[in-house]
């Protein structure tokens, strides 16, 4: 299968980890060698729900029973994807009205952006540094890492960058700016947590010259953190709200939402100014709803932050420096870059699965499902703690 995988499939790095399938289940991945590898990563924080959720499983095979694809997205009434949109409308600020079903969470991003652009007339988009939001050309344009964006350029114009959590900045916002985008926790740049009010003071800033915010909790959203989004955390409601991951618990999908006059402005002038094919697709749709629906009918998201807690006394070792993040999105800080490669490639032969994250190169990922026991976690700590005597 590895042959075939590096042969045929266009590849992201020189050197994939390659680990060779079989299934899934719960918070564990078997590989074709009959290994069970315990997962602290979730897909990167997509499968909230754990591997093959039975109520997620269910939902899937009933939709793809009824219906699947019957028209572009818009069109047709189709239950899954309004009583996901209504659902999710019940569970956020009044000024979140209007779900935009898309198919991932760049393409979310894209939508969210021309929707500022639209409704507000003005061009400047400002976003942080170290921040991450996608892969497509608008997305990618967000970035501030000349190193990943060069090789693309031209890139959408009209981007400017603010520092992150640094008050000063905040004065680069004006009248000119459509929409400011910021990840309410920075992921890629090593999981840094707003302080000091600095949400309410954007928002408060985007208030006064008339900008959008949008705020992207395709990584923190869906109860990571402790919250169903982690923008509740910190006193500040974004304008566009763009979600993606862990919303069909291991199904590709994203959204946009916003208030309705900011979204009636993409039906209308031009007509369908934001389109897609699949988006709001049935099957998918019904992930999403059994997703939330288990997220709302347990106690997961309140059990994330006992389980950070568990995770913080645990995992006490001189070769950890700090432990960034919020609830079940964490990030180990070791002394050095190396020290984070060797504990994610031994955690591998040790069957725990952790990964790195984008800039932030002396960091180790830790994005488990949200469904993972006090065992589990005890167990994995107990393999991260081994490796590291180690080295
Ligand atoms: C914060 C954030 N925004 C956007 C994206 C892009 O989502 P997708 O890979 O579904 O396009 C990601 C993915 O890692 C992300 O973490």
């Amino acid at each position: 299968m590895k042959e075939d995988f590096l042969k045929y499939q266009a590849q992201t790095s020189l050197y994939p980890l390659g680990m060779e399938i079989s299934h899934a289940k719960g918070c564990y991945i078997y590989d074709v060698q009959g290994n069970a590898h315990l997962d602290f990563v979730a897909g990167v924080s997509a499968c909230s729900l754990g591997h093959c959720h039975p109520k997620v499983v269910e939902a899937i095979k009933k939709q793809a029973d009824e219906y699947m694809h019957v028209m572009v997205y818009g069109e047709y009434a189709q239950s899954p994807a309004i009583e996901y949109a209504k659902l999710l409308q019940q569970n956020l600020p009044a000024n979140l009205e209007v779900t935009y079903l898309v198919n991932s969470g760049t393409e979310a991003m894209e939508g969210a952006l021309k929707l500022a652009r639209r409704y507000t007339g003005r061009s400047q988009i400002i976003a942080a540094h170290n921040a991450y939001h996608g892969n497509t050309m608008g997305s990618l344009s967000l970035m501030d890492y000349e190193e990943r964006k060069a090789p693309f350029r031209p890139l959408i114009p009209d981007v400017n960058h603010i520092r992150f959590n640094q008050d000063e900045d905040i004065n680069l916002i004006t009248e000119k700016t459509a929409c400011v985008v910021l990840e309410t926790i920075q992921g890629g740049a090593g999981f840094i947590v707003p302080e000091n009010d600095y949400l309410k003071k954007i928002r408060d800033k985007c208030n006064e010259v008339g900008a959008l915010l949008i705020l992207d909790e395709i990584q923190p959203g869906f109860g990571r953190t402790g919250k169903l989004f982690a923008f509740e955390h910190f006193n500040c409601a974004p304008d566009i709200l763009v979600i993606g991951k862990g919303m069909a618990s291991g199904m590709p999908v994203g959204a946009f939402i916003a208030g309705r006059t900011i979204m009636d402005t993409l039906s209308d002038g031009p007509k369908m100014g934001h389109i897609t094919t699949f988006g709001g697709n049935p099957v998918i749709a019904a992930a999403s709803l059994a997703t939330l629906q288990v997220l709302l009918d347990t106690s997961l998201i309140a059990e994330t932050l006992e389980k950070e807690k568990l995770f913080r006394e645990t995992l006490t070792h001189p070769k950890i420096k700090e432990i960034r993040g919020k609830g079940l999105m964490l990030a180990l800080i070791m002394e050095t870059p190396e020290i984070a490669d060797r504990l994610v490639l031994e955690a591998k032969e040790k069957n725990l699965i952790l990964f790195w994250l984008l800039f932030e190169k002396r960091a180790v990922r830790i994005s488990p499902p949200l469904t993972i026991s006090k065992e589990e976690i005890l167990k994995g700590c107990r393999v991260i703690l081994d490796i590291l005597d180690g080295i």
